[in-house]
C-alpha cells in the first residue's frame, strides 16, 4: 500500500481565531484526514516574538485546540499538539538558524510589518521567526502546508533552506509545497478592504466565537464602495470591498462569482451585506456551539494534546536525529 501523503500547519494563539484563519487555513485542513497524514499545532513558541499576557496565552492555546476540534479536526485521525510540547521544534529551529541567511530574513514581509508595529520590541526571535517555522514544517517531512496567501513567503523560504541543507548533506528533508485555497486565501478586513483581516483591527474582524448579532452588525457596517453603480459585481481593482464580501460568500457557500452576481442582480448592497452575514453566521454556528461544549472538558483536551505531543515527538525526533548525525553531532 502507498504511504499517505503528509500535511502540516499551525496557527499562533496570539489572538482569538478569526474568519481569515478559518477560510484561509483551517477549512482546508478539515476533512483531509482520510487522504493525508495530518499534523496541526498551536504555534505558541512563535507568539512570544511579540509580548504576550501569560494567562491569556495559556487560555487561548486551549481554546484554539477546542476550536480546531470543533472545526472538524478529529483528534483520532489528526495529530493535534502544542508546539512547545515538542522540544524538537526549538532544537531544529536553532540548527536552521545557522542555514538561513541574514539577507533572506531581512526580506520577510511579516518581519517588516511586525517590526514597524512593535518598534519598542524588535527582538532576535522576531527576526529569526522563519527559521523556527521552517523547523516546524521540515521535522514532519510534509508534502503540503495548507496556509493563507500571507504565509507563502515563509513557505518559500522553508523550501530554500531545505534545498540548501539537502545540497550539502544529501536528501534529508522533503521539499514541501504551500497549499493555498482558491477562495478565502486572503480575507480582507471588513472596514479596511486594502489590508488583510486581522485581530489588530477588531471592528473589521469576525471571530469564530463571536455572537451572531455582533457578526451581523460587522457585515452591515462593512465598507463597500463609493461608486454610484451599487451593484454586486466582482471587480477587485475598482470594488475591493464588494470583491472581499463576494470572496467570503463564495468560500462559505461554495458558489462561484457568476452565481453570486446572478443571485444579487438588481438588488444593491442593502440585501447583499446581510446575506453574507447570515451565511457566515450559519457556517460558524455549529463550530461555536461545539467549541463551547468541548472547552468545558479540560481532561479531554489534556488527553488530546498529550497524545498529540507524543505522536508528534516520535516523528519529529526521527528527523532531528538524522539532522544531528549529518551535521556531525555525537549521538546521545
Ligand atoms: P498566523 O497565525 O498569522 O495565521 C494562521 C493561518 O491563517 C491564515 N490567515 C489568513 N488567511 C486568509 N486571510 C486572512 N486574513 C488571514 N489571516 C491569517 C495564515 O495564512 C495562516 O495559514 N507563521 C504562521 C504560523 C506558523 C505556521 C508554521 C504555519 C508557525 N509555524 C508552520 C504553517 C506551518 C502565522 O503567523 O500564521
Amino acid at each position: 500500500m502507498d504511504e499517505k501523503k503528509v500535511m502540516l500547519s499551525g496557527i499562533q494563539p496570539s489572538g482569538d481565531l478569526h474568519l481569515g484563519n478559518y477560510l484561509g487555513a483551517i477549512k482546508n485542513w478539515a476533512a483531509r484526514a482520510e487522504e493525508f497524514e495530518c499534523y496541526y499545532f498551536m504555534a505558541d513558541m512563535h507568539t512570544i516574538t511579540v509580548r504576550q499576557n501569560p494567562a491569556d496565552l495559556r487560555r487561548r492555546t486551549l481554546e484554539q485546540l477546542a476550536q480546531y476540534i470543533a472545526c472538524g479536526l478529529d483528534p483520532e485521525k489528526n495529530t493535534l499538539f502544542i508546539q512547545s510540547h515538542v522540544p524538537a521544534h526549538a532544537e531544529l529551529g536553532w540548527v536552521l538558524n545557522c542555514y538561513t541567511m541574514f539577507g533572506e530574513l531581512s526580506r520577510m514581509t511579516q518581519f517588516k510589518d511586525k517590526s514597524a508595529k512593535h518598534k519598542d520590541n524588535i527582538n532576535g526571535g522576531l527576526f529569526t521567526y522563519p527559521a523556527l517555522m521552517a523547523a516546524d514544517i521540515l521535522l514532519y517531512q510534509p508534502d503540503f502546508v495548507p496556509v493563507g496567501e500571507d504565509q507563502k513567503q515563509h513557505c518559500e523560504l522553508t523550501r530554500d533552506v531545505a534545498q540548501r541543507f539537502n545540497h550539502i548533506y544529501g536528501d534529508v528533508f522533503k521539499i514541501p509545497e504551500p497549499y493555498i485555497p482558491k477562495a478565502g486565501a486572503r480575507v480582507m478586513g471588513l472596514t479596511t478592504p486594502d489590508t488583510k483581516m486581522s485581530k489588530s483591527i477588531p471592528e473589521g474582524c469576525v471571530f469564530l466565537m463571536e455572537k451572531p448579532e455582533d457578526i451581523q452588525r460587522k457585515f452591515k457596517r462593512a465598507i463597500t464602495d463609493s461608486d454610484t453603480e451599487r451593484c454586486v459585481r466582482f471587480d477587485p481593482a475598482n470594488k475591493p470591498g464588494v470583491a472581499n464580501l463576494m470572496n467570503i460568500y463564495s468560500a462559505v457557500t461554495g458558489k462561484t462569482m457568476e452565481e453570486i452576481e446572478a443571485e444579487f442582480d438588481g438588488q444593491g448592497y442593502g440585501k447583499f451585506k446581510p446575506a453574507v452575514g447570515d451565511a457566515v453566521i450559519e457556517c460558524l454556528r455549529p463550530i461555536r456551539e461545539e467549541a463551547t461544549r468541548i472547552l468545558q472538558d479540560k481532561a479531554y483536551l489534556e488527553s488530546v494534546y498529550k497524545a498529540g505531543a507524543e505522536k508528534a515527538s516520535y516523528v519529529a525526533n526521527k528527523t532531528l536525529r538524522k539532522v544531528y548525525k549529518k551535521i556531525g553531532f555525537v549521538a546521545r
